[in-house]
This record gives structure tokens, C-alpha cells and sequence, in this order.
């Protein structure tokens, strides 16, 4: 691996070398303490966030490495200086990678293609985010860590804004490759017009004739930020006919979890005391934010190819 752009590159192995390493982080950070030293991580981020940039940094301090934080909306970009332009100056100043998070699809490809040093995608546009879909990952394998077969076989339904979501992209493939079986369930409207990159899944249009079969609801937000037209009747309907209200929690197996990238939409996609449940597994997602994106950069630093040359 030299750069990580996207689930779907990754195999099935790759992904779990990855969730491997993950947890074994996790267990002795101490170990992993000084694999990043005289390292500087770029960590670009032209668009908002809170999980993935706290977490890429926290990350690095993890493993002894530097961050440096960029501000887009404090650079000269807004003086129209090309995304190119702007990692190369940076270049400069020693940075051994680049975190990029983009609200145009395939940024972090156009940068990898560039750069011979490695590049990690923290979201591109309604593309990918292959280190939430890792993240989400190592939280399901945690959670089914003592059924035998482990995530193999497990029923998850991806319920919400599927069409504007880099989530659910990566989350299909990742999910796919472990073996679960993927229903996606949202509203024609919020449904990608083509489903075909997607074979393995299973579309519905109305949740609760599934609920009661499922092993993970993972729910994502209305991106009202990426709408431009009228894709919900009205968030009251909305609610009503796709949200994981407290009624249809209910319908849920007893063992069922419920996941959801963050940042919420409370009363919305999700009911307010359905997202404080303890079966409601979004704040162990946080926390294993961290140790996969340490895995990611400890796969791509301290063994990368780009590296070596
Ligand atoms: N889940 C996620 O990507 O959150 P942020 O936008 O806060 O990073």
C-alpha cells in the first residue's frame, strides 16, 4: 500500500491487516510510541470536520510523529492558488504525508498521482472515506468478536442519505468484503440512480419489514449541505417514515446495534434518546477512529513503498 484513496482498492486481507493492527494499537499504544518520530503529517482539510481531523492528530501524537494543521479557509486557496500548488509549497516545510479531506471527489487520487509521498483520504466529496468505513469496521468486529463466525454473514441496513454519502460508499464495499449481508434502505430520491457498482446489496425503499431482521442499523445524516434540490418531502416526513425513532428501536433484535458516522442529526434521521442508548455504539466509533487511522499511517509510513524511494 502506498497511499489509501479508497475501500474499494483495498482486498479483504488488506482491510484486515489493517483492523489487525488496529486493535493491536489499541492494546499497547506504548509499543507503537516512537514509530512516527521525525515524522510531519499534513493534515489538509479543505472542508469542516471535527471527528477525522481531532482523531488524525491524536493519531499522530500516538506514534510520536508532528502534525502540521492547515486552515483552507486562511490560505492563499482563496486567493486561487491550485490544490497542487499549495501541497507542493507545503512540501517545503518537510512534511513526510498528506490527510486530505476535499469536498471534490478524487482530490486525494489527482494529489497521490503527484506526490511521491503517501497521501490518506479523509473524505472526498460524496466519493469515499475509507478510514470512517475502517473505523466502522473494527467496531463491528469488537461488538460480534465472540459469535464464531464474527461479522461473517451478519444483516446490516444502511439507512438515510445514501446518495451524497462518501460513508455508505465505502462502508459497502468494506462490509461486502468482511462477509455481511447489506441491505441499503432510503427513499428513491436519496438513492443513487446507479446501483450497479454495488452488486452484493439489497435495496428497499421502507424500513420496517427488515428492522426486525437486522444486526446493525447504521444510519446516516441528511447532508443538507450537499443538497441541491428538494429530495425530502419534509424532515417531519422524513422522520415519520425513515428515521430510527424510539418506536421503531423497538421492533430492533435485543441485540441489535446502531451505528451512525456522526455528526448527528438528533430528531431527524435519529430520536434523541435512540442516539444516548447504550446499544448505540457512535462514541466507540470515536475512540476507534484513532487507533485505525495510527494503523493506516503506521502501514503507510513506516512500511510504504513511497517511502523507500
Ligand atoms: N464522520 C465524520 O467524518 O465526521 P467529521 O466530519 O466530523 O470528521
Amino acid at each position: 500500500m502506498t497511499d489509501l484513496l479508497t475501500i474499494r482498492s483495498l482486498s479483504k486481507e488488506q482491510i484486515q491487516n489493517l483492523l489487525s493492527l488496529s486493535q493491536s494499537i489499541k492494546k499497547n499504544p506504548s509499543a507503537y510510541s516512537e514509530a512516527l518520530k521525525g515524522k510531519t503529517i499534513l493534515q489538509f482539510f479543505a472542508e469542516n470536520s471535527t471527528r477525522t481531523k481531532l482523531s488524525f492528530e491524536t493519531a499522530v501524537k500516538h506514534l510520536g510523529g508532528t502534525n502540521m494543521s492547515f486552515s483552507a479557509s486562511a490560505s492563499s486557496l482563496k486567493k486561487g492558488e491550485s490544490l497542487l500548488d499549495t501541497v507542493q509549497t507545503i512540501r517545503q516545510y518537510g512534511v513526510h504525508a498528506v490527510v486530505l479531506r476535499h469536498r471534490a471527489g478524487l482530490a486525494p487520487e489527482f494529489l497521490a498521482d503527484a506526490l511521491e509521498i503517501p497521501v490518506m483520504n479523509a473524505g472526498d466529496g460524496r466519493h469515499e472515506h475509507p478510514t470512517q468505513a475502517l473505523l466502522d469496521g473494527m467496531t463491528l468486529q469488537e461488538h460480534w468478536k465472540d459469535e464464531s463466525a464474527g461479522c461473517e454473514g451478519k444483516r446490516v441496513m444502511i439507512l438515510g442519505d445514501i446518495l451524497h454519502s462518501r460513508v455508505a460508499r465505502s462502508n459497502i464495499h468494506l462490509m461486502t468484503k468482511l462477509g455481511m449481508r447489506v441491505t441499503l434502505c432510503a427513499p428513491q430520491t436519496l438513492l443513487p440512480s446507479d446501483l450497479s457498482l454495488f452488486p452484493k446489496v439489497e435495496v428497499v425503499h421502507h424500513p420496517d419489514e427488515l428492522l426486525p431482521e437486522t444486526d446493525a442499523v447504521y444510519l446516516l445524516r441528511i447532508q443538507f449541505e450537499r443538497q441541491n434540490g428538494l429530495h425530502i418531502p419534509s424532515q417531519r416526513e422524513y422522520r415519520h417514515f425513515w428515521g430510527l425513532t424510539r418506536e421503531r428501536f423497538k421492533c430492533l433484535k435485543p441485540d441489535a446495534v446502531v451505528l451512525h458516522p456522526g455528526p448527528m442529526n438528533r430528531g431527524l434521521e435519529i430520536d434523541s434518546d435512540v442516539a444516548d442508548d447504550p446499544r448505540t455504539l457512535v462514541l466507540k466509533q470515536v475512540e476507534n477512529g484513532v487507533w485505525v487511522r495510527a494503523a493506516v499511517m503506521h502501514t503507510l509510513l513506516c512500511s510504504s513503498l513511497k517511502e523507500q524511494k
